[in-house]
């Protein structure tokens, strides 16, 4: 399956990934500008990506511990949710998102 993310310096990556894996691991070993600083156990934020709304209803749902991060982290908008926190699937095959800024 492939992936399409906008990095922070605006560039368009289409990235190959397994439907084993989170979203923030594929990012993170693509070598893209995230972060991932707990590495994946909700509870940095710096895994913060925008989800292209079309997108939003196909993933599973935010979980409390998702949702009581991000009500700390910045620039959180409508489409946002933690990589590290969506398993990926092969319904999912050509989602697209940008990176929150740091
Ligand atoms: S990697 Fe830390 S919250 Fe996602």
């Amino acid at each position: 399956m492939k992936i399409s993310v906008i990095n922070r310096d605006g560039t368009k990556h289409i990235l190959e990934a397994d439907n084993n894996s989170t979203l923030m691991e594929v990012i993170r070993d693509e070598g893209l500008d995230i972060e991932a600083a707990c590495g994946g156990c909700c509870a940095c934020a710096t895994c913060h990506v925008y989800i292209k709304e079309n997108w939003l209803d196909k993933l599973n749902h935010k979980g409390d511990e998702e949702e009581s991060m991000l009500d700390q982290a910045f620039d959180v908008k409508n489409n946002s949710r933690l990589s590290c926190q969506i398993e990926l699937s092969e319904e999912l095959d050509g989602l697209e998102l940008e990176l929150a800024p740091e």
